[in-house]
């Protein structure tokens, strides 16, 4: 080394996500011309909607494209509020709906908004890798509740105060539908988590990402359970929008000051142009609902093939777009078996290790956000690969 420079906080010493490097791995075959079915990435495989599109068009032709308030634009937090009348009938009051740089900045400032250094917040597993990162690197401490089939996947009352008995926790964050697994928590279990929360006194932040993406199993936000509950959401998955970086939280009134200024702060305001865009994007509602409708039908083919090749135990896919699926039939490693499964088939899939570091390696994330064409490609690739190896 040249200089006599400090080392890397001790913060940022956080775990990678290993879908990069399955996303690496991809880019390379196909730099090589070689074809990839992209089953590993979790976003839709479908452009915004045109509405989404045109609106910005219209911006990008007029005037400047400047800072909004660091809350977002008045218009777009006021159909937000709508959206919770007409989805839920749930009243939410506009003036405690922040617009965001997508879900990730709302975790970012509701975890310093309201915990401390060392503050311990109870995550599930398996679950999405960024809340027990970006907790950590936020000096925050993530308490894992890991989830089985005997409870449906979800997380329940007891772990909440088995977790909180051991040493206090000061959050619970719960996920419906849940990345990796597609759980979807019921509306009784949601309140009964709520109401364990309000007990312990806990803060509830609840991450409603995939809502709008259920098929069949019905969808409740936390507010309507628990007024005081910390949502979040985002444009990215059921509006298609994950590049444009928009999402939004809502919080109880004693958050709303300190949300603000630390919104001020650290991003100023979410991006104009994709706040026009995510406005828009909220009359496209038959358009989106055709997408979804693609999803159900990419669903149906993959519940009924991947218990057919040996993929024994698949999880409830009751929302999301993922099949997480074992593949303790053909390996116990499934970071060599996705390897493998790129290097032979093409089929890039996610190994589970990011949602859960324990037990991922007996796990295999499949997205299903694709076209119909590259599940089809999938399912008989899967087909030839698995029978190769019973
Ligand atoms: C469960 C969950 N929450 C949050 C995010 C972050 O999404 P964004 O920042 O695009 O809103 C993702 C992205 O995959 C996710 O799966």
């Amino acid at each position: 080394m040249s200089r006599n420079q400090p080392a890397p906080s001790q913060r940022s010493n956080i775990s990678p996500f290993i879908v990069m490097d399955v996303m690496r791995a991809a880019a390379e075959r196909e730099a090589s011309g070689a074809a990839v079915i992209h089953m590993e990435v979790g976003e839709p495989g479908s452009a915004p909607p045109l509405a989404a599109r045109e609106a910005v068009m219209r911006l990008l032709s007029g005037g400047p494209v400047g800072y909004t308030g660091a809350f977002g634009l008045p218009e777009l937090r006021a159909r937000i509020s709508r959206h919770y009348q007409d989805q839920y009938g749930v009243a939410v009051d506009p003036e405690r709906i922040i617009v965001t740089m997508g879900s990730s900045a709302a975790f970012i400032l509701s975890f310093l908004a309201a915990f401390d250094a060392g503050d311990r917040i109870g995550v599930q597993i398996p679950g999405y890798p960024a809340y027990r990162n970006t907790t950590a690197a936020l000096d925050l401490v993530p308490v894992s509740l890991r989830t089985s089939a005997a409870t449906r996947w979800t997380p329940t009352p007891a772990q909440v105060r088995e977790a909180h008995a051991q040493a206090p926790l000061k959050g619970l964050l719960v996920a419906s539908p849940n990345n990796p697994t597609g759980t979807v928590i019921s509306r009784n279990a949601l309140s009964e988590l709520a109401q364990t929360a309000r007990d312990l006194g806990l803060w509830l932040i609840s991450d409603e990402i995939y809502h709008g993406l259920t098929y069949g199993a019905g969808e409740t936000t936390a507010l309507a359970v628990e007024p005081d509950a910390i949502v979040i959401n985002s444009f990215s998955k059921y509006w298609c929008m994950t590049g444009w970086r928009v999402g939004w939280m809502v919080v109880p009134e004693r958050l709303l000051r300190p949300v603000e200024k630390l919104a001020q702060n650290l991003f100023i305001s979410p991006p104009l142009p994709s706040q026009v865009a995510a406005l828009a994007a909220f009359d496209a509602g038959p358009e989106l609902e055709l997408i979804k409708a693609g999803y159900a039908d990419n669903r149906a083919a993959l519940m009924a093939a991947l218990p057919d090749m040996g993929f024994d135990e698949v999880l409830p896919m009751d929302g999301a777009f993922y099949a997480y699926a074992s593949v303790q039939r053909f390996s116990n490693d499934s970071k060599a078996f996705a390897a493998k499964l790129l290097a032979e088939t093409g089929i890039a899939a996610t190994p589970g290790h990011d949602f859960d570091p324990e037990d991922g390696h007996r796990y295999l994330r499949f997205s299903y956000a694709g076209k119909r064409e590259s599940i089809e490609a999938c399912i008989a690739g899967l087909r030839a690969f698995t029978a190769k190896l019973r």
